[in-house]
């Protein structure tokens, strides 16, 4: 896809798709150029439809000839901010991709909207368009397929190169993080999802993979245990991205890589496991932002850490009452294979504790509980340090992902002891994710911690806003605004 931004606005503009932003506070208001190519019509239909200028509404007109473009599309901008204007442009580049077109125009007068100078508008469109041109066909037959855009003019925006390449990045990440979570679990295992790592692997990027015989001489419990019942052995992947110049410090992002969840053992209803090929959204996202730091070059060393298994029923699978012994030592005892993402996590986030990171996250689809609290809009955060805190909240915001804090609360911590090892795995059924969470802090020691509970936003059964159904790449742009900023 590639990005133009022409002088100035024009109605006459070669296009299959001509969008033109509408705001809330006018509805009605369209380029005078524009409306007048239509005798007035257009403005006309929009007070008839009783367009809101809602942010990512639409409102589509074949123009019969009137200007070049087949369609004229009236996008909802609400009050003009950056944010919605990355639902503006989704909402326009995914009617475009609907409609086949090779060619988007997208017109919004920048001037005075906050981010126009800086790039960050620039950004949200760039980042809008590419998420909602994105589908997910590999699958499906050559004459199914609609071909994505290969043009899009944006009109009345402020020119700014290192934000255009920026947002490419963040764009093309993103749908990385949607290819690999959409992709079927035969085509993502464990060793499958480890050689995407390897395909990131350049001059700045090393990678290190470690099979189940290292995993397991590690003491690597967790990851071991998960694995055991398929037939694809468990990895973990270590990636380190290095600066070019001294890194203002050491980052750490980790992913939960359960390829498939059946739940092993504690075994999920079928309706439970239908989208369970999404377990690896943590990993995918991890694999997203790593595959855009050559491109982006934050000036800070991040290590890229995940633990890749399918959790299946194999007869060597792992079972209730086993205690495990995880990489810090510490032991596990199991009442539930299903809550098998932690026992992952656990050993990636002692692994990352002992590299001796400054700051570290981890994000993962982890607990339905975080689902039924937050629903697909939201990731949930969990951290003790209250500045962290808003400092994703802030990036989240940036990058128009939506966060929520939910308590780290030491007071469930007794829901968590065992009767022979040192933790259980699973809390019972009240506050689920905030449990999960708290059993991730007895594996963090030292660094600056964060865990970002995905399930919820990482995969949509139904579309939401600009995106198709299916993998999402929750959180990507927020974790490479995150670097960005360090
Ligand atoms: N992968 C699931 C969580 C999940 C549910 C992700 C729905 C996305 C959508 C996780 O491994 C799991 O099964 N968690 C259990 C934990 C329970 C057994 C304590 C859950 O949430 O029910
Ligand atoms: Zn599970
Ligand atoms: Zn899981």
């Amino acid at each position: 896809m590639k990005f133009t931004q022409p002088a100035a606005f024009s109605a006459t503009i070669k296009t299959d798709v001509l969008a033109v932003c509408v705001s809330a506070d006018d509805p009605t208001g369209l380029p005078p150029e524009l409306d007048q190519a239509f005798d007035g019509t257009l403005s006309k239909t929009l007070a008839e439809e009783h367009f809101t200028g809602r942010p990512g509404s639409v409102l589509a007109v074949r123009s019969l000839g009137r200007i070049p473009a087949t369609w004229v599309l009236a996008v909802g901008v609400g009050n003009w901010s950056a944010s919605e204007h990355r639902l503006a442009a989704g909402a326009a580049s995914n009617f475009a991709r609907d409609k086949g077109a090779k060619t988007l125009a997208f017109a919004t007068p920048a001037s005075g909207i906050p981010g126009e100078r800086d790039g960050a508008l620039l950004r949200s469109v760039v980042e809008g368009t590419i998420a909602g041109n994105y589908r997910w066909d590999r699958y499906k037959g050559i004459d199914e397929r609609k071909p994505p855009l290969a043009t899009v003019k944006l009109m009345g925006l402020h020119r700014h190169r290192q934000a255009l390449k920026v947002a490419v990045a963040h764009g093309q990440a993103q749908s990385l993080a949607r290819d690999l979570v959409n992709a079927s679990a035969e085509d993502i295992y464990p060793e499958s999802l480890a050689d995407e790592a390897r395909k990131l692997a350049s001059r700045q990027l090393k990678v290190r993979v470690w099979d189940e015989k290292k995993i397991l001489s590690r003491q690597m419990g967790g990851i071991h245990a998960v694995g055991k019942g398929s037939s694809r052995p468990p990895r973990f992947v270590h990636m380190t991205y290095t600066p070019s110049g001294t890194p203002q410090a050491r980052l750490a992002i980790i992913g939960k890589g359960v390829t498939f969840d059946a739940g092993g053992l504690s075994i999920k209803p079928s309706s439970g496991m239908q989208t369970m090929r999404c377990d690896m959204g943590g990993a995918a996202t991890v694999l997203g932002v790593m595959s855009a730091l050559d491109e982006i070059a934050p000036n800070v060393q991040v290590e890229g850490i995940f633990g890749a298994a399918e959790n299946m029923l194999g007869g060597s699978a792992y079972k209730l009452g086993d205690v495990l012994t995880m990489y810090n030592g510490k032991t596990v005892e199991i009442h539930n294979t299903d809550a098998e993402g932690r026992l992952l996590l656990a050993d990636c986030l002692s692994y990352a504790s002992e590299l001796g990171v400054d700051a570290c996250i981890d994000l993962a689809t982890l607990t339905g509980a975080a689902v039924v609290a937050l629903g697909s809009h939201y990731t949930a955060l969990f951290t003790k340090d209250d500045e962290f805190a808003d400092t994703w909240k802030k990036r989240a915001e940036e990058a128009g992902e939506g966060i929520w804090r939910l308590p780290l609360e030491e007071l469930y911590k007794d829901k968590l002891k065992a009767d022979w090892g040192t933790l259980k795995n699973v809390g019972g059924r009240e506050a689920g994710s905030i449990t999960a969470a708290l059993f991730l802090s007895e594996f963090v020691d030292g660094p600056t911690w964060a865990h970002l509970d995905i399930a919820g936003p990482a995969f949509l059964d139904s579309p939401e806003q600009y995106l198709v159904k299916g993998g999402t790449g929750a959180m990507v742009r927020t974790v490479l605004r995150w670097l960005e900023e360090y």
